[in-house]
């Protein structure tokens, strides 16, 4: 079934592929001892699964759910933790698990948050980055793939809560969203 609504921007093969990169670059960069992934709710459950699977080494799974009281397709500016973590960072190696990096509003806030925690260091992988679209500096040390400034669904990402089980990341066609 196609969606006219849709175009396939990054295959599902391409993300495989590029995850499976990815594990291995990050398993290589950090010394022994676990690794805390933080997974940010909802659009990055996707990517944390198939990237912790792909780690070599042995990880902690986290879950962080973030507001940004925004409806569709903006984030407002304003930043709210609706679900807290459960494990403590104290002297953690943290890996924040992103879906897309977009104004950078909300990373940058949340750096803010789990810094104060403690850990021994602090990063940031996002499967899709978006670098024309910041507002706010965020330091992403691991970028699954650069986009262009275009709304894209599918692999965890949403809009209004739909096409999350996607496999592929597809531009969502703007009459959508716009009407
Ligand atoms: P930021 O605070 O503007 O960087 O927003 C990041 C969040 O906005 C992501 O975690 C997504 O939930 C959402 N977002 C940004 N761009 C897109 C997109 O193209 N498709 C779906 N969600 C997006
Ligand atoms: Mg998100």
């Amino acid at each position: 079934m196609t969606d006219p609504n849709l175009r396939v921007l990054i295959s599902s093969d391409r993300i495989q592929a590029r995850i499976r990169e990815l594990g291995e670059q990050i398993s290589r960069d950090y010394p022994d001892g676990p690794l805390h992934l933080i997974c940010i709710l909802k659009g990055a459950t996707f990517f944390m699964s198939d990237l912790a699977r792909a780690l070599k080494r042995d990880v902690f799974v986290d879950f962080m759910g973030i507001s940004t009281y925004g409806k569709g397709k903006t984030s407002s500016g304003e930043v709210k933790v609706t679900k807290d973590l459960d494990i403590s960072l104290e002297g953690a190696d943290v890996l924040v698990v992103e879906d897309i990096v977009d104004s950078g509003v909300t990373l940058n806030y949340l750096l803010h948050v789990l810094e104060q925690r403690r850990p021994r260091s602090i990063r940031i992988v996002a499967l899709l980055d978006k670098p024309e679209r910041r507002l706010r500096p965020v330091d992403v040390s691991y970028v699954g793939f650069q986009i262009p400034d275009e709304f894209v669904v599918g692999y965890g990402l949403d809009y209004a809560n739909a096409y999350r089980n996607l496999r592929d990341v597809s531009v969502l066609a703007p009459h959508v969203y716009e009407s």
